[in-house]
């Protein structure tokens, strides 16, 4: 089996993009469905059709893989392929410009191969309509000339099976979405599945780990695989340079207070969103785009990688009127939700 990654990376110590950091050291994802850690439900499906499409030695269904960024879209993709003993090439859906891009792709595929495309919601329509019948007939439909002289030959390509990943399966449009046979949702970690990756990855990267540190790191990584490894990086260096090099619970506290992330995993956005609703806008409700304009993040940031998880953990509330707060993220902050109580600084400018 063999992947070819065609990425592109952003940085920052919460962000579930993918960092040069997290491709740098592949090892760290898991190659099979036995070490693939959660996602119980996706995993059993998973193994069904997988097996079910190896014994009539077909190509699995094409797969729409969906949830909150950073819990291991891609790396489910080069399990699939590695279990089902084919190749995977990986793409994106910003990085395919061209209908020429994809059809390019398409014809270079074997038979049996998976196209992986990340963020397949970002296509380009004239991109997307190339897949239609390259999905459902295993065809590529080129029109030669221009004008009235102009006509459509067919080529066919390789049976293959596409997966696709996104954040966003509602902004898909539905022939594409209707497309995929197959169509798993991915949740967040709980702090036990998290804790077990955090040890797995500990034991890779030949790093001493008490439970309890491990926990730590879990239990502040707001449910997402990608973060929690990024942080066990960060604290591997703290551990190092002022513990022994073992990861215990006040070595992962320590580094995890100096890169601003709380008790709960919340950084500064998460903080500074919380206590914008609550001090601009009295609690909410208030609309995401007003939201985003407050405090300066963009609006499908906030929804894809900030909400998932303050909705998760109660202190966020999506209403058809807009975004509110829960007492819960009043106390947390530990901000009187009673406005006329509120210190005079946070009532000018608390954000
Ligand atoms: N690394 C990222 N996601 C993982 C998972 N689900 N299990 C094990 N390691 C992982």
């Amino acid at each position: 089996m063999s992947i070819e990654f065609d990425d592109d990376f952003s940085e920052r110590i919460v962000t579930t993009s993918q960092t040069s950091e997290d491709s740098g050291e592949p090892s760290l994802r898991p190659k099979t469905m036995t070490e693939y850690i959660g996602q119980a439900k996706a995993k059993e499906n998973l193994a069904v059709f997988i097996e079910a499409a190896r014994r009539r030695g077909e190509p699995l269904d094409h797969v729409l893989l969906y949830g909150p960024p950073g819990l291991g879209k891609t790396t489910l993709a080069g399990i699939i392929a590695n279990e089902m003993g084919v190749n995977i090439r990986v793409t994106s859906g910003p990085a395919i410009e061209k209908a020429g891009d994809l059809a390019a792709l398409l014809t270079n595929l074997s038979e049996n191969d998976i196209l992986f495309i990340d963020e397949i919601h970002r296509l380009d329509r004239s991109v997307e309509e190339i897949l239609y019948p390259a999905m459902e007939d295993y065809a590529l439909d080129i029109i030669i000339g221009k004008g009235p002289s102009a006509r459509s030959i067919r080529l066919d390509l390789p049976k293959f099976t596409l997966i696709g990943a996104t954040t966003r399966a509602g902004q898909m449009t539905s022939p594409l979405r209707d497309r995929f046979g197959v169509m798993l949702r991915l949740e967040l970690y709980s702090p036990e599945e998290l804790q077990q990756i955090v040890a797995r990855s500990a034991e890779i990267l030949q790093v001493k780990a008490e439970p309890e540190g491990t926990y730590e790191i879990a239990r502040r990584s707001r449910g997402t695989p990608r973060i929690a490894n990024r942080m066990l990086r960060r604290v591997r260096d703290f551990a190092e340079v002022r513990f022994d090099g073992v990861i215990t619970r006040e070595a992962a506290d320590i580094a995890l207070r100096a890169l601003e992330i709380d008790e709960l995993g919340l950084d500064s956005v998460d903080r500074r969103m919380l206590r914008s609703i609550m001090t601009a806008f009295d609690g909410g409700p208030v609309g995401l785009d007003t939201l985003a304009a407050t405090i300066g993040e963009e609006a499908v940031t906030l929804e894809d990688v900030y909400e998932p998880y303050l909705m998760q953990i109660g202190f966020l509330n999506r209403t058809p009127r807009g975004r509110c707060v829960t007492a819960l993220a009043y106390e947390h902050l530990d901000i009187n939700p009673d406005i006329s109580k509120m210190p005079e600084q946070f009532r000018l400018d608390g954000i």
